[in-house]
């Protein structure tokens, strides 16, 4: 479990790939009064991620690293993390898997949140899969990261139900709407707040 540590906040930063709308949520909620993080930092290993407008609007340092060479990428990002005292990270859509090494160094640090109600539908395709199923519901999960893919611990949980015209658009757009939710409420939970 994290520990936080007196009245300053913890210092956190949060991975993305892509839009970055997990990300937004993430900043929003840090500059509340209620939140025990505050973002120092945003990293992605895509320069034309989206989300990394949102280091220049909310003034967040950030930094990119293509992971071509996942091992240098992974050596230096530790390396800039350290100097940044960071605590912990939110993966936030980032698509890249890190490595046990990158892991072990953070354990029980690393939150993720994942578009399905893990341990179904681990990795890719999530919507997919759950309408070819026919599931009746879906949904999403923030959980800490551990060395296989999208299994550590389960934080939180919240399921949507899947309507008789869903189709892939629909429901990745029903389910990020809650994954805004979940993520703030999630880090509360691991504080005890
Ligand atoms: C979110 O739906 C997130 O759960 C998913 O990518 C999307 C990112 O959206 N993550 C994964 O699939 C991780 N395996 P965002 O960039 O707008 O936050």
């Amino acid at each position: 479990m994290v520990q936080s540590t007196g009245s300053s906040k913890i210092r956190t930063a949060v991975f993305i790939s892509g839009t970055g709308s997990n990300l937004k949520s993430l900043i929003k909620f840090s500059k509340t009064s209620k939140s025990p993080i505050s973002i120092e930092f945003i990293f992605s290993n895509n320069s034309k991620a989206k989300g990394l407008n949102y280091a220049k609007i909310y003034k967040i340092k950030k930094r990119v690293l293509n992971f071509k060479n996942k091992n240098f990428s992974e050596n230096k990002l530790l390396s800039i993390l350290k100097k940044k005292n960071i605590e912990i990270i939110c993966l936030a859509g980032f698509m890249k898997i890190l490595s046990n090494n990158f892991i072990k160094k953070f354990k029980g640090k690393i939150l993720n949140i994942h578009p399905s109600l893990l341990p179904k539908y681990k990795g890719l395709n999530t919507y997919k899969r759950a309408l070819n199923n026919k599931d009746q519901y879906s949904g999403c999960t923030v959980h800490f990261v551990n060395s296989k893919l999208d299994s550590g611990k389960i934080v939180l949980q919240k399921k949507v139900k899947i309507t008789k015209n869903e189709t892939e658009t629909s429901l990745a757009k029903k389910i990020l709407a809650q994954e805004h939710k979940i993520y703030p409420k999630a880090i509360l939970k691991i504080f005890n707040l």
